[in-house]
């Protein structure tokens, strides 16, 4: 089977009440880590890539992993650019062979989002590729833009029939209260998406795919085992799960998954270094580094997509 586009996987998601986990991947391990928790599960799956993975791995051999993963698994696989900054780079994505970009023009005026948006989407659209595109600005960290809390705003839903109808997008990123990275709400308060806005989106666009980016929630044993073994991350919170696996059964089709796994790889590591400071074989830490992605991947699929078993 060759890569797929995520249409009909959002609109089965959207009609069975789950979500797609849309993870991202920067090299071997972590593909394998992740495509093999959903061959067990029989999940399908979105593997996504920032510009930040393309310039750390290059295109060509992380293009190269995803096809071996679809080779070896035999699932339906969407390969997604995560956060496309320009025409550009959307564009050398599709040329190369992803079935789906993200065009992140959310930080841009109203009007310059709908042109850049809609630039993309005609280009992408001639050659078979869907588009996921954002309304609304997220708190945190992504490549080299860092959002402030402060800056970061709602989407307006009143905004997103003209900019859905306008643009031609076929899935749409909005900003309820996740945002990227560990560190998503204060600590000592108490983490709360907006569902009211996420029901007013859903509302003026019936059956249509909404995604959810920054939806890691920052388990705190990979927190603590982290700091037990000489980390140093205070006060990391992340968004409850209860709180996406509500939202994945409403319109949001596909859930954004990062840092979750950065914490699962990056306390297996420091575990193993702190047990076998005399070991120094890349095999030896990062077989058990993939197998806790895997674990944390079969763990989303189960617990908070509710994906399993949907091929
Ligand atoms: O949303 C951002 C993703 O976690 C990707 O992060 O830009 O550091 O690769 P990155
Ligand atoms: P997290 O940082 O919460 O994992 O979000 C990842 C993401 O949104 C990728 O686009
Ligand atoms: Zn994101």
């Amino acid at each position: 089977m060759p890569l797929v586009t995520s249409k009909e996987m959002f609109a089965k998601a959207y009609n069975g009440g789950y979500a797609i986990g849309a993870f991202n991947v920067n090299n071997m391990e972590i593909v394998q880590g992740i495509t093999e928790a959903a061959k067990e599960l029989e999940a399908p799956l979105i593997l996504q890539v920032s510009k930040g993975a393309r310039a750390y791995a290059n295109h060509t051999y992380l293009m190269k992993l995803v096809e071996a993963a679809v080779i070896e698994t035999g699932l339906p696989i969407c390969l997604h650019l995560d956060h496309g900054d320009s025409f550009e780079t959307c564009k050398s994505c599709i040329d190369g062979g992803f079935t789906s970009v993200m065009i992140d023009a959310s930080s841009k005026p109203f009007e310059e989002n709908i042109e850049i948006t809609r630039k993309v989407v005609e280009y992408a659209h001639d050659r078979g590729v869907v588009v996921e595109a954002e309304l609304g600005t997220l708190a945190g960290i992504e490549d080299e833009v860092k959002v402030s809390a402060e800056d970061s705003s709602y989407t307006k839903p009143e905004e997103v029939e003209e900019f859905v109808s306008r643009t031609g997008c076929d899935s749409l990123a909005i900003a309820i209260g996740t945002s990227h990275g560990a560190y998503k709400f204060k600590p000592g308060t108490k983490p709360q998406l907006r569902f009211d806005v996420l029901e007013e989106v859903s509302k003026r666009l019936p059956g249509f795919p909404i995604v959810l980016h920054g939806s890691s929630s920052v388990p705190q044993d990979l927190v603590a085992k982290i700091n037990k073994y000489g980390g140093a991350m205070p006060g990391a919170i992340g968004v409850p799960e209860d709180q996406l696996r509500h939202a994945a059964s409403l319109s949001v089709c596909k859930i954004n998954i990062d840092s979750d796994l950065r914490l699962a790889m990056t306390a297996t590591i420091r575990e193993f270094f702190y047990e076998h400071p005399d070991k120094f074989d890349p095999r030896e830490y990062l077989k058990p580094a993939r197998a806790a992605i895997k674990a944390v991947v079969a763990h989303k699929i189960v617990n908070v997509l509710g994906c399993d078993h949907k091929i």
